[in-house]
């Protein structure tokens, strides 16, 4: 298929560009680069083998976004574009609600102007909020977010299913990620956030590399079995191959699809912490602090749809996870300025 990705030099999206270009899809991508840089494209040009068509163009920009519409002719957008620090969407509001809602607004008007009305949404965990069930089922109601980012998520899926209804001939999958780490097993790519990290793993690794004194750990008074928060981490690769696979239920006619992608797996800070120490002989020095504002006990899924529907399990495990990010950073400790 011809694959349109936004946010394609992000995180996530230069580890899904490398899937989708190794099982034989036709890539473009555009990214505005706030959050990213053209190096990526450069580093997964060399893990591919071939040049990845690349804009840079903000997805608000109307005639931006023309111009590429009018140069290529694609059959689906993977969208990953978006700004994502829960933090920093508490102050910037407006910016976030512009930047993701308002950019998606043009973006899917100028697909459907074009007849591309084949979409695969970069949704999140954080729509079911506090969650009703665990394991998280894809039936278990939305919750409540708690800050304007997840706001933005739960949003936008309404959105897209609202487009949908009114226009059958709309395909939307909203895949709702849990806890992506790890990196490309070339170490040549992974996850570079601005300034201090807000992530667990992120923080780690650069607790590892000795650019952060010590890990802290957001309270050990939840009601899980070490006290600390449980989470679904998922390797970024095995994220990566769960698009690809989503692009069946787009070719199946799906209508709106929603699929958790998670390990099924929780596991809580400590264990992180233990597993990273392990698969890498690092020590990470932590503290135990107060609880993060906003913060759950407990979330993972249950990933038996993606399973049964789509064929798509999670191949990663732990250890890979952290040996991985740990790759990723010691080899490049500066991001892609190295
Ligand atoms: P990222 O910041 O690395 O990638 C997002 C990319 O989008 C960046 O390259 C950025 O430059 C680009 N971008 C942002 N606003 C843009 C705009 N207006 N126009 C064009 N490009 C723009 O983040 P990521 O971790 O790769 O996340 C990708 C998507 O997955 C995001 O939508 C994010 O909200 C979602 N998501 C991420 C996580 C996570 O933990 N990383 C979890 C759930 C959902
Ligand atoms: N944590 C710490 N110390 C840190 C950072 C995190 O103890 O320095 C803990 C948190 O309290 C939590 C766990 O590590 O228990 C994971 O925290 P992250 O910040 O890595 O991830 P979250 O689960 O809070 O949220 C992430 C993304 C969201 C996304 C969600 C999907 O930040 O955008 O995963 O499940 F929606």
């Amino acid at each position: 298929m011809n694959i349109l990705v936004t946010g394609g030099a992000g995180y996530i999206g230069s580890h899904t560009v490398i899937e989708l270009v190794l099982a034989g899809h036709n890539v473009v991508v555009i990214d505005n680069l706030v959050n990213s840089s053209k190096a990526s494209l450069k580093r997964v040009a060399k893990i591919v083998g071939c040049e990845i068509p690349f804009y840079q163009v903000d997805i608000r920009d109307r005639e931006g976004l023309e111009k590429v519409f009018a140069e290529n002719k694609f059959d689906c957008c993977i969208h990953f574009a978006g700004l994502k620090a829960v933090g920093e969407s508490v102050r910037l509001p407006w910016e976030y609600y512009d930047n993701n809602i308002n950019g998606t607004l043009v973006l899917v008007d100028v697909m459907r102007k074009h007849g591309c009305k084949n979409i695969i949404f970069s949704s999140s965990a954080t729509v079911y909020g506090n969650p009703a069930m665990i394991p998280i089922t894809e039936q278990c109601p939305k919750g409540q977010c708690t800050n304007p980012y997840g706001q933005t998520k739960s949003m936008l899926e309404q959105i897209l299913t609202d487009l949908q209804v009114a226009d059958p001939e709309w395909n939307v999958v909203l895949l709702r990620y849990f806890n992506p780490i790890g990196a490309h097993k070339s170490g040549t790519i992974g996850e570079n956030p601005n300034g201090i990290p807000n992530n667990l793993m992120p923080y780690i690794t650069q607790v590892a590399v000795g650019k952060l004194k010590q890990l802290t750990v957001f309270g050990d008074d939840y009601d899980t079995p070490d006290g600390t928060g449980v989470r679904d981490y998922i390797h970024v690769v095995d994220l990566a191959n769960g698009h690809v696979k989503a692009l069946q239920a787009i070719e199946a006619k799906c209508g709106v699809e929603i699929y958790n992608l998670g390990t099924g797996k929780g596991y809580s800070v400590l264990d992180i912490v233990k597993a990273f120490e392990k698969a890498n002989g690092v020590k990470i020095p932590y503290v135990i602090g107060p609880r993060r504002a906003g913060d759950i006990a407990t979330c993972y899924s249950d990933p038996t749809k993606a399973k049964e529907k789509l064929g798509w399990v999670a191949q990663y495990d732990l250890e890979d996870m952290c040996a991985d990010s740990w790759n990723w950073q010691k080899n490049n400790p500066n991001g892609f300025e190295d």
